[in-house]
Protein backbone atom coordinates (compact mmCIF):
# COMPACT_ATOMS: atom_id res chain seq x y z
CA UNK A 1 0.00 0.00 0.00
CA UNK A 2 0.96 3.08 -0.44
CA UNK A 3 2.92 5.38 1.69
CA UNK A 4 1.53 8.63 0.92
CA UNK A 5 -0.58 10.98 2.84
CA UNK A 6 -1.32 13.98 1.00
CA UNK A 7 -3.44 16.96 2.49
CA UNK A 8 -4.85 19.93 3.74
CA UNK A 9 -5.51 22.11 6.94
CA UNK A 10 -8.53 23.71 7.08
CA UNK A 11 -9.03 26.45 10.00
CA UNK A 12 -10.18 29.76 10.72
CA UNK A 13 -8.06 32.61 10.27
CA UNK A 14 -5.91 32.50 14.27
CA UNK A 15 -7.25 29.42 15.11
CA UNK A 16 -3.15 28.20 14.31
CA UNK A 17 -2.70 26.61 10.85
CA UNK A 18 0.92 28.08 10.61
CA UNK A 19 1.81 27.45 14.05
CA UNK A 20 0.79 23.39 13.55
CA UNK A 21 2.65 23.33 10.11
CA UNK A 22 5.17 24.29 11.80
CA UNK A 23 5.75 21.98 14.42
CA UNK A 24 4.69 19.61 11.83
CA UNK A 25 7.22 19.90 9.58
CA UNK A 26 9.85 20.46 12.58
CA UNK A 27 8.53 16.63 13.91
CA UNK A 28 8.63 15.27 10.35
CA UNK A 29 12.51 16.88 10.34
CA UNK A 30 11.71 18.85 7.81
CA UNK A 31 12.63 21.95 9.60
CA UNK A 32 15.16 22.44 12.49
CA UNK A 33 13.64 24.75 14.39
CA UNK A 34 10.35 25.90 15.04
CA UNK A 35 10.19 29.30 13.45
CA UNK A 36 11.85 28.65 10.65
CA UNK A 37 8.12 28.21 8.60
CA UNK A 38 7.94 31.91 8.59
CA UNK A 39 11.70 33.15 8.48
CA UNK A 40 13.56 30.78 6.75
CA UNK A 41 16.92 31.76 6.08
CA UNK A 42 18.41 33.05 2.90
CA UNK A 43 21.21 30.31 3.55
CA UNK A 44 18.60 27.71 2.84
CA UNK A 45 17.47 29.47 0.28
CA UNK A 46 20.52 29.98 -1.58
CA UNK A 47 21.68 26.80 -1.31
CA UNK A 48 18.57 25.01 -3.73
CA UNK A 49 18.34 25.10 -7.14
CA UNK A 50 14.50 25.51 -6.54
CA UNK A 51 15.03 28.40 -4.53
CA UNK A 52 16.95 29.99 -6.80
CA UNK A 53 14.44 29.48 -9.50
CA UNK A 54 12.22 30.85 -7.59
CA UNK A 55 14.09 34.31 -6.39
CA UNK A 56 14.77 34.60 -10.19
CA UNK A 57 11.32 34.90 -11.02
CA UNK A 58 10.20 36.49 -7.97
CA UNK A 59 7.59 34.08 -7.23
CA UNK A 60 6.78 32.51 -3.86
CA UNK A 61 5.31 28.76 -4.68
CA UNK A 62 7.80 26.70 -2.03
CA UNK A 63 4.94 26.89 0.80
CA UNK A 64 2.31 25.59 -1.63
CA UNK A 65 3.53 22.49 -0.77
CA UNK A 66 5.35 20.51 2.19
CA UNK A 67 6.55 17.49 1.77
CA UNK A 68 7.64 15.65 5.11
CA UNK A 69 8.96 12.40 6.01
CA UNK A 70 8.04 10.25 9.22
CA UNK A 71 8.63 6.53 10.36
CA UNK A 72 8.78 5.95 6.37
CA UNK A 73 5.37 7.73 5.56
CA UNK A 74 5.82 10.23 3.24
CA UNK A 75 3.62 13.19 3.89
CA UNK A 76 2.27 15.80 1.63
CA UNK A 77 0.66 18.96 3.15
CA UNK A 78 -1.22 21.30 0.98
CA UNK A 79 -1.49 24.90 1.90
CA UNK A 80 -4.88 26.62 1.40
CA UNK A 81 -3.97 30.43 1.55
CA UNK A 82 -4.68 31.81 5.37
CA UNK A 83 -6.35 35.18 3.84
CA UNK A 84 -9.24 36.16 5.83
CA UNK A 85 -10.72 35.85 2.17
CA UNK A 86 -11.18 33.48 0.03
CA UNK A 87 -10.98 31.73 -2.94
CA UNK A 88 -11.48 29.41 -5.48
CA UNK A 89 -7.60 28.53 -5.38
CA UNK A 90 -8.33 27.49 -1.82
CA UNK A 91 -11.48 25.41 -2.88
CA UNK A 92 -9.49 23.68 -5.55
CA UNK A 93 -6.74 22.84 -3.47
CA UNK A 94 -9.17 20.64 -1.47
CA UNK A 95 -9.42 18.70 -4.60
CA UNK A 96 -6.07 17.14 -4.50
CA UNK A 97 -5.78 16.07 -1.18
CA UNK A 98 -7.27 12.97 -0.14
CA UNK A 99 -8.07 13.94 3.49
CA UNK A 100 -8.01 17.27 6.06
CA UNK A 101 -7.37 18.41 9.61
CA UNK A 102 -9.33 20.97 10.62
CA UNK A 103 -8.07 23.20 13.30
CA UNK A 104 -10.46 24.51 15.62
CA UNK A 105 -9.37 27.23 18.39
CA UNK A 106 -10.34 25.35 21.66
CA UNK A 107 -12.62 28.63 23.24
CA UNK A 108 -13.87 29.38 19.63
CA UNK A 109 -15.21 26.55 18.04
CA UNK A 110 -16.34 25.82 14.73
CA UNK A 111 -15.96 29.34 13.04
CA UNK A 112 -17.34 30.55 9.38
CA UNK A 113 -14.50 29.77 7.12
CA UNK A 114 -14.20 26.44 8.93
CA UNK A 115 -17.79 25.71 8.37
CA UNK A 116 -17.02 26.92 4.55
CA UNK A 117 -14.01 24.57 4.14
CA UNK A 118 -15.81 21.86 5.72
CA UNK A 119 -18.61 22.08 3.18
CA UNK A 120 -16.07 21.84 0.90
CA UNK A 121 -14.73 18.92 1.87
CA UNK A 122 -18.10 16.93 2.25
CA UNK A 123 -18.57 17.28 -1.16
CA UNK A 124 -15.87 15.46 -1.94
CA UNK A 125 -16.30 12.99 1.22
CA UNK A 126 -12.69 14.10 2.12
CA UNK A 127 -12.42 12.69 5.32
CA UNK A 128 -11.61 15.21 7.96
CA UNK A 129 -9.21 14.49 11.49
CA UNK A 130 -10.18 17.11 14.14
CA UNK A 131 -7.46 19.11 16.05
CA UNK A 132 -8.50 20.94 18.98
CA UNK A 133 -5.98 23.98 19.30
CA UNK A 134 -5.22 26.18 22.34
CA UNK A 135 -5.99 23.65 24.86
CA UNK A 136 -3.20 25.43 27.16
CA UNK A 137 -5.83 28.47 27.21
CA UNK A 138 -8.97 28.90 29.01
CA UNK A 139 -11.16 27.44 26.76
CA UNK A 140 -14.81 26.05 26.28
CA UNK A 141 -15.86 22.81 28.22
CA UNK A 142 -14.60 19.63 25.99
CA UNK A 143 -18.05 18.59 25.38
CA UNK A 144 -19.05 21.96 24.57
CA UNK A 145 -16.70 21.48 21.69
CA UNK A 146 -17.38 18.31 20.50
CA UNK A 147 -21.11 18.52 20.30
CA UNK A 148 -20.99 21.31 18.68
CA UNK A 149 -18.68 19.92 16.21
CA UNK A 150 -21.40 17.32 15.70
CA UNK A 151 -24.32 19.16 15.51
CA UNK A 152 -22.72 22.13 13.00
CA UNK A 153 -21.33 19.78 10.82
CA UNK A 154 -23.78 17.19 11.08
CA UNK A 155 -20.73 14.58 12.01
CA UNK A 156 -19.83 12.04 14.86
CA UNK A 157 -17.36 12.50 16.76
CA UNK A 158 -14.94 10.70 18.30
CA UNK A 159 -12.17 11.71 21.07
CA UNK A 160 -9.62 10.25 20.73
CA UNK A 161 -7.58 12.13 23.16
CA UNK A 162 -8.89 14.26 26.45
CA UNK A 163 -7.09 17.75 27.80
CA UNK A 164 -6.41 17.40 31.54
CA UNK A 165 -7.76 20.54 32.61
CA UNK A 166 -6.78 24.04 30.48
CA UNK A 167 -5.93 27.19 30.78
CA UNK A 168 -4.05 27.65 34.33
CA UNK A 169 -5.17 24.00 35.63
CA UNK A 170 -3.57 22.47 32.25
CA UNK A 171 -1.98 19.57 33.10
CA UNK A 172 -1.59 17.78 30.20
CA UNK A 173 -3.36 15.51 27.59
CA UNK A 174 -4.03 11.79 28.22
CA UNK A 175 -4.03 10.16 24.83
CA UNK A 176 -6.69 7.32 25.19
CA UNK A 177 -4.79 4.66 22.66
CA UNK A 178 -2.07 3.95 24.83
CA UNK A 179 -3.48 5.54 28.03
CA UNK A 180 -0.42 8.04 28.36
CA UNK A 181 -0.55 11.62 29.71
CA UNK A 182 2.07 13.85 27.69
CA UNK A 183 2.67 16.42 29.93
CA UNK A 184 3.29 20.09 29.73
CA UNK A 185 6.97 20.23 30.80
CA UNK A 186 9.29 18.48 28.42
CA UNK A 187 8.45 15.45 26.37
CA UNK A 188 7.48 13.11 29.23
CA UNK A 189 4.75 10.74 28.84
CA UNK A 190 3.41 8.91 32.24
CA UNK A 191 2.06 5.61 31.77
CA UNK A 192 -1.43 5.86 33.32
CA UNK A 193 -1.97 1.98 34.21
CA UNK A 194 -5.20 0.44 33.60
CA UNK A 195 -7.75 3.19 34.40
CA UNK A 196 -10.73 1.49 36.62
CA UNK A 197 -14.28 2.79 37.28
CA UNK A 198 -13.44 5.65 39.62
CA UNK A 199 -9.73 6.48 38.33
CA UNK A 200 -7.99 5.69 40.89
CA UNK A 201 -4.15 5.47 40.71
CA UNK A 202 -4.63 7.78 37.73
CA UNK A 203 -3.09 11.21 38.96
CA UNK A 204 -5.99 12.65 37.32
CA UNK A 205 -7.88 15.14 39.29
CA UNK A 206 -11.60 13.82 40.05
CA UNK A 207 -13.64 15.77 38.09
CA UNK A 208 -11.77 15.17 34.94
CA UNK A 209 -11.60 11.29 35.61
CA UNK A 210 -15.64 11.93 35.70
CA UNK A 211 -15.56 13.52 32.68
CA UNK A 212 -13.06 11.07 30.51
CA UNK A 213 -15.85 8.24 32.16
CA UNK A 214 -18.52 10.06 30.71
CA UNK A 215 -17.11 10.73 27.25
CA UNK A 216 -16.07 7.07 27.35
CA UNK A 217 -19.39 5.64 27.75
CA UNK A 218 -21.13 8.37 25.32
CA UNK A 219 -18.99 8.81 22.29
CA UNK A 220 -18.77 6.01 19.54
CA UNK A 221 -16.02 3.72 19.53
CA UNK A 222 -13.75 4.85 16.56
CA UNK A 223 -14.55 3.14 13.16
CA UNK A 224 -12.06 3.30 10.33
CA UNK A 225 -14.70 3.22 7.49
CA UNK A 226 -16.98 5.49 8.61
CA UNK A 227 -14.25 7.91 8.88
CA UNK A 228 -13.28 7.33 5.93
CA UNK A 229 -16.37 8.10 3.92
CA UNK A 230 -16.04 11.51 5.71
CA UNK A 231 -19.20 10.78 8.29
CA UNK A 232 -17.01 11.00 11.15
CA UNK A 233 -14.01 12.38 12.60
CA UNK A 234 -11.39 11.68 15.39
CA UNK A 235 -10.69 14.81 17.84
CA UNK A 236 -7.34 15.21 19.16
CA UNK A 237 -6.74 17.81 21.68
CA UNK A 238 -3.52 19.83 22.11
CA UNK A 239 -1.69 22.65 21.58
CA UNK A 240 0.26 23.79 18.87
CA UNK A 241 2.45 26.42 20.70
CA UNK A 242 3.19 24.01 23.15
CA UNK A 243 3.86 21.20 21.11
CA UNK A 244 1.08 18.97 22.40
CA UNK A 245 -0.43 16.09 20.95
CA UNK A 246 0.86 17.37 17.32
CA UNK A 247 2.81 13.69 17.55
CA UNK A 248 -0.20 11.93 17.78
CA UNK A 249 -2.05 13.84 15.43
CA UNK A 250 0.62 12.89 12.97
CA UNK A 251 0.53 8.99 14.37
CA UNK A 252 -3.19 9.38 13.29
CA UNK A 253 -2.93 10.60 10.10
CA UNK A 254 -0.15 7.87 9.38
CA UNK A 255 -2.63 5.18 10.80
CA UNK A 256 -5.66 6.47 9.57
CA UNK A 257 -5.57 8.95 6.68
CA UNK A 258 -6.28 7.59 3.68
CA UNK A 259 -3.60 6.61 0.69
CA UNK A 260 -3.76 8.09 -2.90
CA UNK A 261 -7.34 7.09 -3.91
CA UNK A 262 -8.62 6.33 -7.33
CA UNK A 263 -9.95 9.46 -8.92
CA UNK A 264 -12.80 9.47 -11.55
CA UNK A 265 -12.40 10.37 -14.98
CA UNK A 266 -14.51 10.54 -17.89
CA UNK A 267 -13.04 6.93 -18.92
CA UNK A 268 -14.12 5.34 -15.29
CA UNK A 269 -12.49 5.73 -12.38
CA UNK A 270 -8.55 5.77 -12.44
CA UNK A 271 -6.71 3.83 -9.58
CA UNK A 272 -3.64 5.06 -8.16
CA UNK A 273 -2.02 1.40 -8.85
CA UNK A 274 -1.94 1.98 -12.52
CA UNK A 275 1.03 1.73 -13.76
CA UNK A 276 0.99 5.08 -16.28
CA UNK A 277 1.72 8.60 -14.76
CA UNK A 278 -2.02 9.97 -14.86
CA UNK A 279 -2.86 13.91 -13.04
CA UNK A 280 -4.78 16.67 -12.92
CA UNK A 281 -3.54 20.11 -12.29
CA UNK A 282 -5.26 21.59 -9.44
CA UNK A 283 -3.33 25.22 -9.35
CA UNK A 284 -1.51 27.36 -11.30
CA UNK A 285 0.48 30.42 -10.05
CA UNK A 286 1.76 33.12 -12.53
CA UNK A 287 4.44 35.33 -12.26
CA UNK A 288 3.22 38.55 -11.65
CA UNK A 289 6.85 39.91 -13.20
CA UNK A 290 5.17 41.11 -16.81
CA UNK A 291 8.54 40.41 -18.53
CA UNK A 292 7.87 36.72 -17.96
CA UNK A 293 5.13 35.08 -18.57
CA UNK A 294 6.43 31.64 -16.53
CA UNK A 295 3.56 30.37 -14.75
CA UNK A 296 3.50 26.82 -12.37
CA UNK A 297 0.93 24.54 -13.27
CA UNK A 298 0.95 22.37 -10.03
CA UNK A 299 -0.09 18.59 -10.80
CA UNK A 300 -1.70 16.45 -8.75
CA UNK A 301 -0.16 12.57 -9.09
CA UNK A 302 -3.18 10.13 -9.55
CA UNK A 303 -0.94 7.52 -10.78
CA UNK A 304 2.46 5.99 -12.10
CA UNK A 305 6.11 6.94 -11.15
CA UNK A 306 6.92 9.87 -12.96
CA UNK A 307 10.27 10.82 -13.74
CA UNK A 308 12.28 13.61 -14.89
CA UNK A 309 11.98 14.54 -19.17
CA UNK A 310 8.82 12.35 -18.98
CA UNK A 311 6.11 13.26 -21.62
CA UNK A 312 2.65 13.62 -20.80
CA UNK A 313 -0.05 15.09 -22.68
CA UNK A 314 -2.09 17.59 -21.13
CA UNK A 315 -6.10 17.22 -22.57
CA UNK A 316 -6.17 20.35 -23.33
CA UNK A 317 -3.69 20.81 -26.16
CA UNK A 318 -3.66 17.12 -27.46
CA UNK A 319 0.27 17.31 -27.99
CA UNK A 320 2.71 15.92 -25.43
CA UNK A 321 5.07 18.63 -23.19
CA UNK A 322 8.42 17.35 -21.91
CA UNK A 323 8.79 17.84 -18.32
CA UNK A 324 12.29 18.95 -17.90
CA UNK A 325 12.49 20.99 -14.86
CA UNK A 326 9.72 19.51 -12.23
CA UNK A 327 9.56 21.12 -8.81
CA UNK A 328 8.99 18.74 -6.30
CA UNK A 329 8.52 19.61 -2.31
CA UNK A 330 10.56 17.87 0.02
CA UNK A 331 11.39 20.55 2.39
CA UNK A 332 14.64 18.79 3.14
CA UNK A 333 17.19 19.65 1.07
CA UNK A 334 15.63 18.35 -2.14
CA UNK A 335 13.62 20.59 -3.88
CA UNK A 336 14.15 19.44 -7.01
CA UNK A 337 13.85 15.12 -7.40
CA UNK A 338 13.95 13.02 -10.00
CA UNK A 339 10.72 10.66 -9.40
CA UNK A 340 7.21 11.25 -7.97
CA UNK A 341 4.32 8.65 -7.60
CA UNK A 342 0.40 8.62 -6.54
CA UNK A 343 -0.98 11.31 -4.01
CA UNK A 344 2.84 13.11 -4.56
CA UNK A 345 2.45 16.98 -5.90
CA UNK A 346 4.66 18.39 -9.30
CA UNK A 347 5.63 21.63 -10.33
CA UNK A 348 5.84 22.11 -13.46
CA UNK A 349 6.88 25.39 -15.53
CA UNK A 350 5.26 26.38 -18.69
CA UNK A 351 4.09 29.38 -20.68
CA UNK A 352 0.82 29.15 -20.21
CA UNK A 353 -0.12 25.78 -21.62
CA UNK A 354 -1.38 24.28 -18.68
CA UNK A 355 -5.12 25.35 -17.14
CA UNK A 356 -6.36 24.59 -13.60
CA UNK A 357 -8.66 21.45 -14.84
CA UNK A 358 -6.37 19.76 -16.91
CA UNK A 359 -5.58 16.29 -17.15
CA UNK A 360 -1.64 15.23 -17.88
CA UNK A 361 -0.94 11.58 -18.92
CA UNK A 362 1.20 9.54 -20.61
CA UNK A 363 -0.66 7.82 -22.88
CA UNK A 364 -3.39 10.78 -23.06
CA UNK A 365 -6.35 8.52 -22.98
CA UNK A 366 -7.65 9.92 -19.76
CA UNK A 367 -9.57 13.32 -18.58
CA UNK A 368 -10.58 13.50 -15.14
CA UNK A 369 -13.60 15.02 -14.13
CA UNK A 370 -14.88 16.63 -11.00
CA UNK A 371 -12.69 19.62 -10.49
CA UNK A 372 -15.21 22.03 -9.78
CA UNK A 373 -15.86 25.98 -10.93
CA UNK A 374 -17.79 27.34 -7.81
CA UNK A 375 -20.63 29.91 -8.12
CA UNK A 376 -19.37 33.51 -6.92
CA UNK A 377 -20.44 35.25 -4.51
CA UNK A 378 -19.37 38.45 -5.73
CA UNK A 379 -20.04 39.32 -9.11
CA UNK A 380 -18.66 42.70 -10.69
CA UNK A 381 -19.27 44.66 -14.09
CA UNK A 382 -15.70 45.26 -15.99
CA UNK A 383 -16.13 48.77 -17.34
CA UNK A 384 -12.48 50.13 -19.08
CA UNK A 385 -11.07 53.36 -19.11
CA UNK A 386 -9.84 53.79 -22.40
CA UNK A 387 -12.71 51.90 -24.73
CA UNK A 388 -10.65 51.10 -27.59
CA UNK A 389 -9.06 48.18 -25.42
CA UNK A 390 -11.63 45.64 -25.46
CA UNK A 391 -9.81 43.42 -27.99
CA UNK A 392 -7.23 43.35 -24.87
CA UNK A 393 -9.39 43.18 -22.23
CA UNK A 394 -11.32 40.22 -24.02
CA UNK A 395 -8.06 38.16 -23.83
CA UNK A 396 -6.45 39.08 -20.10
CA UNK A 397 -10.61 37.74 -18.93
CA UNK A 398 -9.97 34.64 -21.10
CA UNK A 399 -6.17 34.13 -19.63
CA UNK A 400 -7.19 34.66 -16.12
CA UNK A 401 -10.35 32.75 -16.00
CA UNK A 402 -8.27 29.89 -17.55
CA UNK A 403 -5.92 30.08 -15.08
CA UNK A 404 -8.96 30.11 -12.45
CA UNK A 405 -8.07 33.23 -11.11
CA UNK A 406 -11.66 34.93 -12.01
CA UNK A 407 -14.74 33.48 -14.15
CA UNK A 408 -16.15 35.20 -16.46
CA UNK A 409 -19.39 35.66 -18.09
CA UNK A 410 -20.11 36.92 -21.25
CA UNK A 411 -24.16 38.61 -21.29
CA UNK A 412 -26.34 37.56 -24.48
CA UNK A 413 -26.96 40.77 -24.53
CA UNK A 414 -25.34 44.24 -24.15
CA UNK A 415 -21.66 44.03 -24.01
CA UNK A 416 -20.61 44.97 -20.33
CA UNK A 417 -18.63 41.92 -19.44
CA UNK A 418 -19.27 40.72 -16.10
CA UNK A 419 -16.44 39.04 -13.51
CA UNK A 420 -17.34 36.45 -10.66
CA UNK A 421 -15.24 35.77 -7.59
CA UNK A 422 -15.44 34.15 -4.79
CA UNK A 423 -13.48 36.22 -2.64
CA UNK A 424 -12.96 40.14 -2.47
CA UNK A 425 -8.85 39.69 -2.95
CA UNK A 426 -9.76 38.12 -6.13
CA UNK A 427 -11.12 41.28 -7.26
CA UNK A 428 -7.69 42.92 -6.52
CA UNK A 429 -5.37 40.43 -8.04
CA UNK A 430 -7.69 40.91 -11.29
CA UNK A 431 -7.08 44.57 -11.55
CA UNK A 432 -3.31 44.69 -10.79
CA UNK A 433 -2.60 42.04 -13.45
CA UNK A 434 -4.91 43.41 -15.76
CA UNK A 435 -2.61 46.68 -15.30
CA UNK A 436 0.97 45.01 -14.88
CA UNK A 437 0.25 42.48 -17.82
CA UNK A 438 -2.43 43.80 -20.23
CA UNK A 439 -1.83 47.14 -19.62
CA UNK A 440 -5.78 47.36 -19.36
CA UNK A 441 -6.84 49.77 -16.89
CA UNK A 442 -10.55 48.74 -15.94
CA UNK A 443 -12.59 49.37 -13.30
CA UNK A 444 -15.10 47.38 -11.11
CA UNK A 445 -18.75 48.28 -10.58
CA UNK A 446 -21.44 47.07 -9.31
CA UNK A 447 -23.72 44.25 -11.26
CA UNK A 448 -26.72 43.68 -11.34
CA UNK A 449 -26.54 40.58 -10.39
CA UNK A 450 -25.91 38.84 -7.05
CA UNK A 451 -24.80 35.35 -8.14
CA UNK A 452 -24.96 32.76 -11.23
CA UNK A 453 -25.77 29.16 -11.65
CA UNK A 454 -25.05 27.07 -14.55
CA UNK A 455 -27.76 25.27 -16.72
CA UNK A 456 -28.13 22.21 -17.89
CA UNK A 457 -31.27 20.56 -19.92
CA UNK A 458 -32.23 19.22 -23.41
CA UNK A 459 -32.33 22.08 -26.11
CA UNK A 460 -36.04 22.55 -26.07
CA UNK A 461 -36.20 23.04 -22.59
CA UNK A 462 -32.71 26.05 -22.92
CA UNK A 463 -34.27 27.47 -25.81
CA UNK A 464 -37.58 27.75 -23.55
CA UNK A 465 -35.66 29.74 -20.92
CA UNK A 466 -34.11 31.72 -23.09
CA UNK A 467 -36.90 33.01 -25.18
CA UNK A 468 -37.75 34.46 -21.67
CA UNK A 469 -34.82 35.38 -19.84
CA UNK A 470 -32.39 36.35 -22.47
CA UNK A 471 -31.66 39.48 -20.30
CA UNK A 472 -30.67 37.07 -17.61
CA UNK A 473 -28.52 35.01 -19.52
CA UNK A 474 -24.51 34.97 -20.37
CA UNK A 475 -22.15 32.16 -21.52
CA UNK A 476 -19.07 31.41 -19.55
CA UNK A 477 -15.56 31.54 -20.91
CA UNK A 478 -16.35 27.84 -22.17
CA UNK A 479 -19.55 28.76 -23.85
CA UNK A 480 -21.54 27.25 -21.37
CA UNK A 481 -25.16 28.81 -20.41
CA UNK A 482 -25.37 30.62 -17.39
CA UNK A 483 -28.51 32.48 -15.55
CA UNK A 484 -27.44 35.15 -13.59
CA UNK A 485 -29.83 35.76 -10.82
CA UNK A 486 -30.61 38.78 -8.90
CA UNK A 487 -30.90 37.26 -5.95
CA UNK A 488 -31.30 33.41 -4.41
CA UNK A 489 -35.04 34.29 -4.15
CA UNK A 490 -34.70 34.40 -8.15
CA UNK A 491 -33.09 31.40 -8.46
CA UNK A 492 -35.69 29.20 -6.48
CA UNK A 493 -38.05 30.84 -8.60
CA UNK A 494 -36.98 29.86 -11.78
CA UNK A 495 -36.15 26.49 -10.75
CA UNK A 496 -39.40 26.28 -9.57
CA UNK A 497 -40.81 27.18 -12.82
CA UNK A 498 -38.46 24.97 -14.90
CA UNK A 499 -38.42 22.29 -13.54
CA UNK A 500 -36.66 20.17 -16.95
CA UNK A 501 -33.52 22.65 -16.08
CA UNK A 502 -31.29 21.98 -13.44
CA UNK A 503 -29.58 24.85 -11.87
CA UNK A 504 -26.12 24.27 -10.71
CA UNK A 505 -24.21 26.23 -8.30
CA UNK A 506 -20.73 24.32 -9.30
CA UNK A 507 -19.64 23.18 -12.87
CA UNK A 508 -17.25 19.91 -12.89
CA UNK A 509 -15.01 20.65 -15.67
P1 LIG B 1 -3.31 30.87 11.63
O1 LIG B 1 -2.17 30.43 10.79
O2 LIG B 1 -4.39 29.84 11.75
O3 LIG B 1 -3.86 32.21 11.30
O4 LIG B 1 -2.81 31.01 13.15
P2 LIG B 1 -1.33 31.14 13.75
O5 LIG B 1 -0.65 29.82 13.74
O6 LIG B 1 -0.65 32.30 13.14
O7 LIG B 1 -1.72 31.43 15.26
C1 LIG B 1 -2.49 32.56 15.63
C2 LIG B 1 -2.12 32.99 17.03
O8 LIG B 1 -2.45 31.93 17.94
C3 LIG B 1 -0.65 33.25 17.21
O9 LIG B 1 -0.50 34.25 18.17
C4 LIG B 1 -0.14 31.94 17.78
O10 LIG B 1 1.05 32.09 18.50
C5 LIG B 1 -1.30 31.53 18.67
N1 LIG B 1 -1.36 30.09 18.90
C6 LIG B 1 -1.26 29.08 17.99
N2 LIG B 1 -1.36 27.88 18.58
C7 LIG B 1 -1.52 28.12 19.90
C8 LIG B 1 -1.66 27.26 21.05
O11 LIG B 1 -1.67 26.05 20.98
N3 LIG B 1 -1.81 27.89 22.26
C9 LIG B 1 -1.81 29.24 22.40
N4 LIG B 1 -1.94 29.74 23.61
N5 LIG B 1 -1.65 30.06 21.33
C10 LIG B 1 -1.51 29.52 20.11
P3 LIG B 1 -0.23 35.76 17.80
O12 LIG B 1 0.05 36.45 19.07
O13 LIG B 1 -1.34 36.27 16.95
O14 LIG B 1 1.01 35.68 16.84
P4 LIG B 1 2.53 35.46 17.22
O15 LIG B 1 3.03 36.84 17.41
O16 LIG B 1 2.58 34.62 18.47
O17 LIG B 1 3.09 34.77 16.03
Amino acid sequence: MSNRRTFAIISHPDAGKTTLTEKLLLQGGAIHLAGEVKARGQARRARSDWMKIEQQRGISVTSSVMTFQKDGVVFNLLDTPGHEDFSEDTYRTLTAVDSAIMVIDAAKGIEPQTRKLFEVCRMRSVPIITFVNKVDREGRSVFETLDEVADALALDVVPMSWPIGMGGIFEGVLDFATDTIARPEGDSREFLGKRDAKGEGAPIPAEVAEEIELAQAGYPEFDLEAYRHGDLTPVYFGSALKNFGVAELIDAIARFAPPPRPQTSEQGTVLPERSDVTGFIFKVQANMDPQHRDRIAFMRMVSGTFKRGMKLTPSGLGKPIAVHSPILFFAQDREIADTAEAGDIIGIPNHGTLRVGDTLSEKNDVRFTGLPNFAPEILRRVALKDPTKTKQLRKALDDLSEEGVIQVFYPEIGSQWIVGVVGQLQLDVLISRLEAEYKVEAVLEASPFDTARWIKGSDAALKGFADFNLSNLAKDRDGDPVFMARSAWDVSYQQERNPELTFSATKER
